[in-house]
């Protein structure tokens, strides 16, 4: 047998199957389409469920692909065996209503055995219990050995997984001989040992089982088959470990040279680690690559920890600093082939995971401190269970996903409370959801204690007022006849043209004017299912249920809210042109002061990404794009190529917005006509709000006319204040800078004139003693330096004289000694005395025998130094 490449087996069994009349597609992405109860592919076949179903018409009835896959339940095992990993490639070929049993067994033997050319005589084959039909497919068709086929039950050859598609199924086994085997004489395919590696599973999906267990017929029978592309090569490379196949192990490689560690055929303990990193690596690429980010949620979140724990495990080989990135370049370079969406992202890639690393790094020091913590306090509480606050803290605080604090403290022999870390981490959503409905407090309870039955027709897409009825009125949370001027209340209309606040849009401000002349403000909208609720105050006479009013929304806030949100969404487009297509709205705010943009990016934008953005949406205010909308059904719109933000919040017909075609979003909200209408765009910040989402805050049209009126009115003023014309301020600023520094100097050497103007005055006053002439003087106000420069004064044209100086200095001491050079050569020294004098005032120091320097604390025991100076001469 060959020992054949991990790629070229990949593109044998392709090209095998185009032959037998298969449309060969690439990899779907890992992350599903449209199959809300998976959070990543993790078989080939779950991105083809709606063609096994019946639901959607394939491209072709025959269909073969090999499939990226993530699964991350055995994650606990990477590492510590042969054949875990997180990431594999699934290769297969499908029918769907076209071929059966018949055509699946005999295409399946005629690759292994003419393609790979395995040795006939060590292939095994299993059936399902009762599945005659394919028991007699292998041994009349193939002729197989019936020894060599085995009947297994319902765990081993029935293929379900959750619901769906699933069927009886038959299993090829290779044996690799019994060196591999445990000797029982029962030793054949299904048994636990490493002697018969099963290889290829062909399914017979003929059931749709749905959420209560039971099974019916799909409409046709399919062949879903599914060979595990490492597992494969280990056959074909003749080895039991997925990390000794050639395109893995250049990958593990890699983690062996960052590390200086070898790898010693599983045998190490540091192989876990470089096993766990291998797989990890190979993960994160693939998943960045389809556009994932590290997150805090879902199929982010699995990035986020696949990411730390790799970083983790590079620690406990040794490695210091961000190591990850480089090594993408191994998968790229080796999957890149098949796989040209790796090379398409390669710096993106590596960018993403670098940033997350650092990001990672900046608090793995301190959470590992902590944990050294938890454990001596465990140690000293004899607990062997680290409490779920804790590991929540770890979780919160420093980012340590809590299966990696299990894994940290698992190898020192703890284990984590999960119920506990659960229950903390089900409490924050709590607080965090009490958070908000807190802002919106006031209104709340009107809209909780009251049920709206009915309606409200919304006419605010074509027009700014409406001829309406009141059809009720809820005042001190009831329903109500009659408001009165000054009463605040919600008000129900049978039609509107007040927008409701949602998609990020701020609600509608305006007036409502009763018939009999009662007028009431709008403050707020609110909807409560299809009901819009206004929040008024009574501003004259009063408002009855009945009341026909004129509804009129305040056009000029209005519009300029309608330009924010259409200048939002050519924002989201522009930062998709500039930064790439894995920019995703998170969230957005928009009112009649500007906007605000929430996007997935992982690092800070550039001042030249910046200006790009902005100038893009500019230029295309400048083209007076018209801006239309649609109502259409969702498949229709995603043909379209709408962006949908919040897929499962759409209902079957949706609401397109087109600028142009520029952009193409999903919207309920309320545009300008035009996008000249916005007039012009400016961004006026950008920043981090969360890890890997940016925030950008722009204004649009009379916005920038009213920042700009304001920064005017400053620069006035500041003009004014320095008396300067306003064109020449920065010169006029920098000449202030350059007089106030000459200013300095002139003012430091007067300081420095009249102080040596005091030295006669300080020999005058120094005290005789023993021949010595003492000077002891405490300055506040003072460097040491200018003190040093006095003394210096001093010693030039002086004999005989001891100075003992402190600097007095927020609420601390410093101590100068300072001997002229007669006194030295007499034998006094410096830095002898300043030790007993600083220590009269509590403090310390040292220096040379003409000159030393010494701190102390307490400033009120300055007249004990100086006494104990008169006493040291
Ligand atoms: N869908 C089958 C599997 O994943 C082929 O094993």
């Amino acid at each position: 047998m060959e020992k054949m490449g991990l790629n070229k087996i990949r593109e044998e069994f392709l090209s095998f199957f185009e032959s037998k009349e298969h449309f060969r597609r690439q990899s779907f992405s890992l992350v599903p389409e449209k199959d809300k109860s998976l959070l990543l592919i993790n078989a080939g076949m779950a991105p083809l469920k709606p063609y096994f179903a019946g639901i959607e018409t394939p491209p072709s009835k025959r269909m073969t692909t090999c499939q990226k896959c993530i699964r991350t339940g055995d994650i606990d095992n990477v590492g510590y065996t042969d054949r875990h990993g997180t990431f594999f490639e699934m290769m297969g070929n499908f029918s769907f209503g076209d071929y059966f049993k018949k055509e699946a067994i005999s295409w399946a033997w005629e690759f292994v055995t003419e393609r790979l050319h395995m040795p006939v005589d060590k292939l095994w084959a299993t059936v399902y219990e009762n599945d005659d039909e394919a028991y007699n497919l292998w041994k009349d068709m193939i002729g197989l050995p019936e020894e060599r086929i085995v009947r297994l039950g319902k765990d081993d050859n029935f293929w379900e997984i959750g619901t769906g598609p699933c069927g009886p199924c038959s299993e090829i086994y290779f044996d690799r001989g019994e060196a591999h085997g445990c000797g029982s004489p029962d030793c054949k395919p299904g048994c636990e040992c490493d002697r018969y590696v099963e290889f290829w599973n062909l399914v017979f999906t003929q059931f749709d089982k749905d959420e209560d267990g039971n099974y019916s017929d799909l409409p046709h029978p399919n062949i879903d088959t599914g060979l595990g592309l490492e597992r494969m090569a280990c056959v074909m490379q003749d080895t039991s470990s997925i990390f000794d196949v050639d395109t893995v192990k250049y990958i593990r490689e890699g983690v062996e040279n960052v590390s200086g560690v070898n790898y010693c055929d599983g045998k190490a303990d540091t192989d876990v680690s470089i096993r766990i990193i291998t797989d990890h690596l190979r993960s994160m690429t693939f998943m960045i690559g389809d556009g994932i980010l590290p997150g805090n949620e879902g199929r982010d979140y699995v990035l986020r920890r696949l990411i730390r724990r790799a970083a983790m495990h590079g620690r406990k080989l040794g490695i210091s600093g961000p190591f990850l990135s480089e090594l993408c370049d191994r998968v790229i370079d080796t999957s890149g082939g098949a796989y040209p969406e790796l090379e398409k992202r390669r710096i993106m890639i590596k960018r993403v995971v670098n940033a997350e690393e650092q990001k990672f790094a900046s608090t793995i020091d301190q959470g590992m401190n902590i944990i050294d913590e938890y454990i001596a306090d465990m140690v000293v509480a004899g607990s062997k269970v680290l409490e779920g606050a804790k590991a929540f803290k770890l979780h919160d605080t420093y980012g340590f996903p809590i299966d990696l604090t299990k894994e940290i403290l698992g190898d020192k022999g703890y284990t984590v409370d999960e119920e506990g870390f659960r229950a903390e981490m089900e409490l924050q959503k709590q607080r965090s959801r009490t958070e908000q409905e807190m802002e919106g407090a006031g209104w709340k309870n009107d809209d909780k204690s009251i049920e709206f039955s009915g309606e409200t027709e919304f006419v605010g897409y074509e027009s700014l007022n409406s001829a309406s009825v009141i059809k009720s009125i809820v005042k001190d949370e009831d329903f109500a006849e009659t408001a009165e001027e000054g009463d605040k209340c919600a008000i129900v209309l049978d039609k509107t043209p007040f927008y409701a606040e949602s998609g990020g849009q701020v609600a509608d401000s305006g007036y409502i004017y009763s018939d009999n002349g009662g007028v009431a403000r709008v403050d707020d909208v609110k909807k409560s299912g299809k009901v819009f609720i206004h929040h008024v105050e009574i501003i004259k006479g009063s408002l009855n249920t009945g009341d026909k009013i004129d509804a009129m929304v305040t056009a000029p806030d209005r519009n300029m809210t309608a330009a924010g949100h259409t200048a939002t969404h050519m924002l989201h487009r522009a930062l998709q042109e500039v930064l790439g297509d894995h920019v995703k709205q998170s969230g957005s705010y928009v009112d009649r002061n500007g906007l605000r943009f929430d996007f997935s990016h992982y690092q800070a934008m550039t001042p030249e990404e910046i200006n790009k953005v902005e100038e893009i949406v500019n230029d295309k205010i400048r083209h007076f794009i018209p801006v239309t909308t649609k109502v259409m059904n969702i498949e229709e719109a995603r043909k379209e190529g709408a962006m949908a933000l919040f897929d499962d919040k759409y209902g079957d017909t949706v609401r397109v917005v087109s600028i142009g075609n520029f952009s193409r979003e999903l919207c309920g909200g309320t545009h300008v006509a035009n996008s000249g209408n916005i007039g012009a765009f400016k961004i006026v910040s950008e920043s981090g709000v969360a890890s890997g989402v940016r925030r950008i805050e722009a204004i649009t049209g009379q916005g920038i006319l009213r920042s700009y009126n304001k920064e005017l009115d400053t620069v006035n003023s500041v003009a004014a204040a320095l008396k300067a014309n306003k064109d020449l301020l920065t010169e006029k600023a920098a000449a202030l800078i350059e007089e106030n520094k000459s200013l300095k100097k002139e003012l430091e050497e007067l300081k420095k004139a009249e102080m040596s103007k005091g030295l006669d005055s300080l020999l005058d006053d120094a005290k005789e003693i023993n021949g010595v002439r003492l000077v002891a003087k405490e300055f506040s106000d003072c460097t040491i330096n200018d003190l040093r420069e006095l003394s210096d004064s001093i010693k030039a044209d002086n004999k005989n004289v001891a100075m003992v100086f402190a600097a007095v200095s927020g609420g601390k001491v410093t101590f100068m000694v300072s001997l002229t050079d007669d006194l030295v050569e007499k034998g006094l020294h410096a830095g002898k005395m300043i030790k007993e004098i600083a220590a009269a005032a509590g403090g310390g120091g040292g220096g040379k025998a003409d000159m030393a320097q010494a701190g102390a604390k307490d400033p009120s025991k300055i007249p004990d130094a100086f006494a104990k100076a008169e006493e040291l001469i």
